[in-house]
């Protein structure tokens, strides 16, 4: 089978790559923490990562994004990062990544890294060093230090709030013991803001991104892209909430127009590497023309579609914001991305059935009827998968797993978790570590005595890859068929060419490329229609007659037409 490839081990970095990969590709997130143990430690690591890629080449994705392995205390899981150019022992070393890139790209997958410019750990050796050597230091330039307001600088230098809870603000000790100057941090006080005024961090982070491009990664997952340039003087928000800070001409922290200087310089030198090399942004614009200037031309290549990702499950609602993500991207010339869950977002086997699924993260998760969860969940995929672009899962989506809603707070590791009223406290519920084989906790996921850092349903041995695999029923091989289907028609990706089709309400119904109509049931009720032509893939049962087809509630089809 190898010989069906387009490898993009040797030639995919030279030039017979195939022209642009990326714009219909299929992008599979790995929380390397949660993905596969190869110690034991409960925790896991880039050779576990390693062991279980053929899995991923099986299921047909076309790469894969890992989220932060970097030395880093994990105050965030990771994006707390204290040498960016350093594997954290917990997940191996620099050799492990390298071995992991070089299987990959021999299994014909490419490789995304995550990079984390906005902010460091607090042990990063220049934030370290700037409290040490006190207010003298020109390390602190490097970051934001201010004074404190009131009589004695007791109070923070402005009213941002962190997207975490609480103050932006934290105020440091001198090395004398008296109290000092505050620094900034958007998110924990274990992340304190970059400067992207000092050239000194703009240089650092090219000489990361070309470190790890010699080293063979296929591209970067920006995180906080929005985020990296302050408004001059950093001045107060008023009376407006941290979501309002991303009200379109508002917020000096977020999706400011500096920010594209940055990824203009980045651009150049993705494109002094062969291969096409990719970087996508984690920006939370305002609005999706907002979005787009991410990905102009000469900017990055991809950005997050957050939009989507919040958008109710409602037929009107998804025909628009669909409309509107192809036109927005269109206009620069980007593909548009579709996404339903990541590591921050309630997985959206629960989340599609809460009734705040408006709340882009949906962040309260509640107890769903499992059946009915994932009954939508297998009809969204198929949505998404039809669409034109590319699309990005998240490690256990294909294996239908629910959030898990009831970890006790004692085992709850998010930082947000114990900050009142942060955005994002319930996030470890879709990261539990996902399952493999057997019928007893871990799964597979590592040793059997090895445990895991999130402890695992007791219920979940059947939704494990071993239960799945080889039951047409199951979720794990709806996904591998409809990426099948999709790579073997390169027009479904690639081209922005979707058409909508007279349908009644409630109906999606689109076609792609010259013969595929995607129909998606978003009623209650059952829908009855003109049969389009032969179903190809479905996401749940459905009555055919000859010249008919009744559509159950919750449910997609793709017809060959
Ligand atoms: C976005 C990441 O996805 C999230 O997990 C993290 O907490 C914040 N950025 C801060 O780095």
């Amino acid at each position: 089978m190898t010989d069906q490839l387009i490898a993009p081990s040797a030639e995919h970095h030279g030039a017979a790559a195939s022209v642009s990969w990326w714009r219909d590709a299929v992008i599979y997130q790995i929380y390397p923490r949660s993905f596969a143990d190869s110690d034991g430690d409960g925790i896991g690591d880039l050779p576990g990562i390693r062991s279980r890629l053929p899995y991923l080449r099986e299921l047909g994705v076309d790469a894969v994004w890992l989220s932060p392995f970097y030395a880093s205390p994990q105050a965030d899981a990771g994006y707390d990062v204290a040498d960016y150019r350093t594997v954290d022992p917990m997940f191996g070393t620099l050799a492990d990544a390298r071995a992991l890139i070089g299987d990959a790209h021999g299994l014909g997958l490419r490789v995304i890294v995550d990079l984390v410019p906005n902010h460091s750990s607090d042990q990063h050796e220049w934030f370290r060093r700037a409290l040490t050597e006190g207010p003298g230091s020109p390390l602190r330039a490097r970051y934001h230090f201010r004074p404190g307001q009131g009589a004695d600088g007791e109070l923070p230098p402005n009213d941002w709030q962190s997207i975490f809870g609480g103050p932006a603000w934290t105020r440091t000790t001198d090395p004398d013991g008296t109290p000092g100057d505050w620094y900034l941090h958007l998110f924990a006080p274990q992340q304190p803001d970059f400067n992207w005024d000092h050239p000194a961090v703009a240089d650092e982070f090219r000489t990361i991104l070309r470190f790890w491009l010699d080293l063979g990664v296929d591209g970067f997952r920006i995180d906080v892209a929005h985020g990296l340039v302050k408004a001059a003087g950093l001045p107060d928000v008023g009376a407006k909430t941290e979501w309002h800070l991303l009200d379109v001409g508002v917020s000096p922290c977020f999706d400011r127009d500096g920010v594209h200087d940055i990824y203009r310089s980045w651009r150049t030198i993705l494109d002094e590497y062969p291969g096409e090399r990719i970087a996508v942004a984690e920006a939370w614009a305002p609005t999706l023309d907002r979005v787009a200037n991410y990905v102009r031309p000469d900017e990055l290549h991809q950005a997050f579609n957050f939009s989507y990702l919040g958008t109710a499950w409602d037929a009107a609602a998804q025909r628009r914001v669909i409309n509107e993500s192809l036109t927005a991207m269109r206009q620069v010339g980007a593909p548009a991305t579709w996404t339903l869950s990541n590591h921050d977002v309630v997985r959206h086997t629960t989340r599609l059935l809460q009734s705040d699924e408006g709340d882009v993260a949906g962040r309260k998760p509640a107890e769903v009827d499992p059946v009915a969860g994932l009954r939508r969940a297998r009809a969204a995929t198929l949505l998404l998968l039809a669409l034109p672009g590319s699309a990005y899962l998240y490690q256990g989506e294909e294996l239908g797993l629910p959030e898990v809603i009831d970890l006790p707070a004692e085992v709850r590791q998010d930082p947000a978790f114990h900050r009142a009223t942060g955005q994002d406290g319930y996030r470890d519920g879709c990261r539990v570590p996902i399952p493999w084989e057997g019928d007893r906790a871990p799964y597979g996921f590592g040793p059997p005595d090895g445990g895991s850092w999130l402890p695992q349903p007791q219920n979940w041995a059947n939704l494990s890859v071993a239960a799945q695999q080889g039951d047409p029923a199951s979720t794990l091989e709806l996904y591998r068929a409809a990426l099948a289907l999709r790579k073997a028609d390169p027009a479904l990706g690639a081209a922005d060419n979707l058409r909508w089709c007279p349908a009644p309400e409630g109906l999606l119904a689109f076609e792609r490329g010259a013969a595929l109509r995607c129909t998606v049931n978003m009623t209650n009720e059952p829908i009855r229609v003109r049969r389009p032509g032969e179903a190809l893939l479905t996401s749940g049962p459905i009555e055919l007659s000859d010249d008919e087809v009744e559509i159950p509630p919750d449910t997609t089809v793709w017809w060959s037409v």
